[in-house]
């Protein structure tokens, strides 16, 4: 476990890997929170609570994109004042978080002045370096993805996402020489494998790049009275996505903690953040994060995108009302591969409650610690216990995958582990062992120790789950370094039933 272990001190490596800043996409809070939010910000939480378990100083970032027009219509439909809306509307995406126990430092608002001070602080720093001109704009936009299309992305002037109308613009407005980097963009993207993953993406944009020459971008709207105003006109604001990537340079106080190690976002705006946002950190002279890592799409069960056109949708705010938070998490890791699109099947997350978490873990935990307590009472050493099980490698493995940004497979790894630890009970059948009390004490503290490994592991995934696992093997503040076998002695406290089985036609209910 050396490598794992060497992420936790300082001397191995420099002070740069030591900092781990990671973000979700901010999100639009027009509506209610869908699926695709709670997906990201579980992916999310996880790399950002197993980077602190390497021991890294993390930063992990979330919060609202406020200032787009869709904002205004979305107020004025609910006959409400712009901002007491959006106040209102935060607050249940804020909720959100709390309820998925999403380990964010910080909760961002595009409407605060903290982030308005940096957005014309970096307009004018371009500006000042000619970045920025004036110009006529022609072209059509989309509000819902409040973004511009060419005639030649949008086929009978319909958005290309949303099929609906584009609507034509036709306005003097000012522009960021964003084509002046193409070729450096292309360049980059293409020598470093790393910076957009999966490679998959990383591929799509670098096709895109050639097929349809990047253009100057149209970075400013006229002022309806919410926004932020360009700086020294403010007939404009600044156009919505502009100052949105900018959230994430705001909110580092400290910015040593600049460039980010990680974005993590949807694959609908790979573009954004892979060709825009580096090219006005690269204009203005500022570091460029260090990944994008885009997820895939959640769908509904039908397999299409979910919509409320469609009626596929599943609200997270209803399952999380039905299910435990941590099976909710599970089922989001596991079931979806990391950068594909997936189907959210609510009986599948039945299925994979009952046998993965009720039967595979819940009643590994249960059985051995009341046998254990049945055989020996509430304390058990290590003395004269040989390791019989092989659990070295998991940490190094599962380390591994998440540096490839493969979280399900982590998961995977954690569950081979979990399904060797109940195969060698059932191999070894301790509860019929009678006559041999050196051989059961070896077995039922092998499998303790196999539990306090995976309880300990599994903590970025399902922190509930392992708190609960870890108290009641009486080691609750277990670090990397206690998993060596032989190091512990367990005071065993009966557990509560973590995943209490669910009958398939409440989970309907
Ligand atoms: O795009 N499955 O906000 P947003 C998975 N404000 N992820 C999904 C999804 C789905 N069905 N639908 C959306 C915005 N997402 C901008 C971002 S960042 C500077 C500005 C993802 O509320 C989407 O890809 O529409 C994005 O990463 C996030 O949810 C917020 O989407």
């Amino acid at each position: 476990m050396d490598s794992f272990l060497a992420w936790e001190n300082p001397s191995v490596l420099d002070c740069d890997r030591m900092r781990f800043y990671i973000t979700t996409a901010i999100d639009y809070p027009n509506g209610r929170p869908h699926m695709g939010h709670a997906y990201e910000k579980v992916i999310t939480d996880v790399y950002a609570r197993w980077n602190r378990m390497l021991g890294r100083e993390t930063f992990f970032l979330t919060g609202t994109d406020e200032n787009g027009q869709k904002l205004i219509k979305a107020a004025e439909e609910a006959k409400e004042e712009t901002l007491s809306y959006v106040d209102r509307q935060v607050d249940v995406f804020r909720d959100l978080c709390r309820s998925l126990k999403i380990s964010n430092d910080d909760f961002i608002r595009t409407s605060e002045p903290r982030h308005h001070k940096v957005v014309q602080w970096l307009w004018k720093r371009l500006d000042d370096r000619g970045e920025i001109y004036q110009g006529d704009y022609e072209g059509w936009y989309c509000l819902a993805c409040e973004n511009f299309y060419t005639e030649m992305q949008a086929e009978d002037m319909k958005c290309p996402v949303h099929q609906s109308p584009l609507e034509k613009v036709k306005e003097k407005g000012y522009f960021f020489r964003l084509s002046k980097y193409e070729s450096w963009i292309k360049e980059y993207i293409a020598e470093n494998e790393s910076f957009i993953v999966p490679n998959s993406a990383r591929k799509e944009m670098l096709q895109r790049i050639k097929s349809d020459p990047i253009r100057d971008l149209s970075v400013s709207r006229p002022n309806a009275g919410w926004g932020i105003p360009v700086p020294g006109d403010e007939k404009y604001v600044v156009y919505t996505w502009f100052d949105a990537l900018i959230n994430y340079y705001t909110a580092v106080k400290d910015k040593s903690f600049w460039p980010a190690q990680v974005h993590v976002i949807g694959k609908d705006i790979t573009w954004f953040h892979t060709i825009i946002w580096p090219a006005m950190l690269k204009a203005a002279d500022l570091e460029i994060p260090e990944q994008i890592y885009v997820h895939g799409m959640v769908l509904g069960q039908d397999g299409r995108k979910m919509s409320k056109s469609l009626g596929n949708g599943v609200d997270p705010l209803e399952v999380i009302a039905n299910f435990p938070i941590d099976s909710f998490r599970y089922y989001l890791l596991r079931a979806i591969p990391s950068g594909q699109d997936g189907a959210f099947v609510t009986q599948d997350l039945v299925m994979r409650h009952n046998n993965e978490l009720a039967n595979d873990y819940g009643n590994l935990l249960m059985r051995v610690v009341k046998l254990t307590m049945k055989k020996f009472g509430t304390e058990i050493t290590p003395e004269t216990v040989a390791n019989k099980l092989n659990l070295d490698k998991l940490g190094d493995e599962m380390q591994d995958a998440m540096e490839r940004r493969e979280h399900h497979r982590a998961l995977e790894k954690l569950w081979e582990k979990v399904n060797e630890i109940n195969l060698y009970l059932n191999q070894e059948e301790p509860w019929k062992i009678k006559d041999d009390p050196g051989k059961l004490k070896e077995v039922l503290y092998n499998a303790l120790s196999g539990i306090q490994v995976v309880g300990f592991y599994v903590k970025a995934f399902m922190p509930n789950v392992s708190q609960k696992t870890l108290e009641s093997l009486g080691c609750p503040e277990t670090t990397q370094a206690d998993l060596v076998f032989g190091k512990q002695t367990f005071q065993l406290s009966e557990p509560e039933m973590i995943f209490p089985k669910i009958e398939v036609a409440s989970a309907d209910a």
